[in-house]
């Protein structure tokens, strides 16, 4: 059983990813993570760098999951990744390297290795369309940008991180823009994915109509 789960950034993928993996008992994995930790890695300005040169910076990151299930941890060269790939700034240097020819077959090859090893629940841009075709069910999220920035502004503020709304809500468009519109996988839904509007639901909502889903191929 394959679940994957695309959309744009700040439409809840990861909450409702992981809440998924527990519930079916499927093995977790967060791609959008893999982007962000090679970003990091790689260092600033990569993605301006010669396809050659990328490709072979990345022959040097092997990811791995440890472990199979909810629990499952990815690793990067045998190290768990840091909590530093979470931040807008990761986010955005993820985008911008994902663009790359190189980044994204090394990326599809190493997602379908870890796959190989049982039931999972992927979450990315590109799970549905291209890494994942023959999943059993396909979600596909979607939400207004200002209702994500707002959501991510809410965040940083329940951590007591500084926050501008106009900010955060020009680089979800920034971001949503690059992710949608690139060349090589970009994001949409799949064909037969079931599309959810997040805008007006509550995680809740979203999690049964998932469950639904899932529950509906099991049968
Ligand atoms: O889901 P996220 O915000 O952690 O992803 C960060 C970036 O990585 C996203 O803006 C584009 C890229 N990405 C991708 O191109 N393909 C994926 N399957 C996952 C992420």
């Amino acid at each position: 059983m394959i679940v994957t789960i695309d959309g744009p950034a700040g439409v809840g993928k990861t909450t409702l990813a992981s809440k998924t993996a527990s519930y079916f008992h499927l093995t977790y994995l967060d791609t959008g993570a893999m982007f962000r930790s090679a970003a990091l890695a790689l260092g600033p300005g990569v993605h301006e760098l010669p396809e050659t040169v990328i490709a072979a910076a990345l022959s040097k990151l092997d990811y791995t999951l440890q472990g199979t299930g909810p629990d499952a941890v990815l690793l990067l060269n045998g190290v768990p990744l840091s909590e530093d790939i979470r931040t807008e700034e990761a986010g955005n240097a993820a985008s911008a390297l994902a663009k790359s020819t190189s980044v994204r077959s090394a990326m599809v090859k190493a997602q379908r290795r870890m796959a190989q090893h049982g039931n999972l629940v992927a979450e990315g841009r590109d799970m549905g369309t291209v890494v994942f075709p023959e999943a059993e069910c396909k979600i596909f999220l979607d939400a207004d940008p200002a209702i994500r920035a707002q959501r991510r502004f809410l965040q940083l503020q329940a951590m007591n991180k500084p926050a501008d709304l106009q900010r955060i809500e020009q680089q979800v468009r920034a971001r949503d823009e690059r992710d949608r519109n690139r060349a090589i996988a970009p994001l949409k839904p799949a064909d037969d994915a079931v599309i959810i509007d997040t805008s007006t639901l509550d995680i809740d909502g979203v999690f049964r109509a998932i469950v639904h889903c899932v529950e509906s191929v099991q049968s």
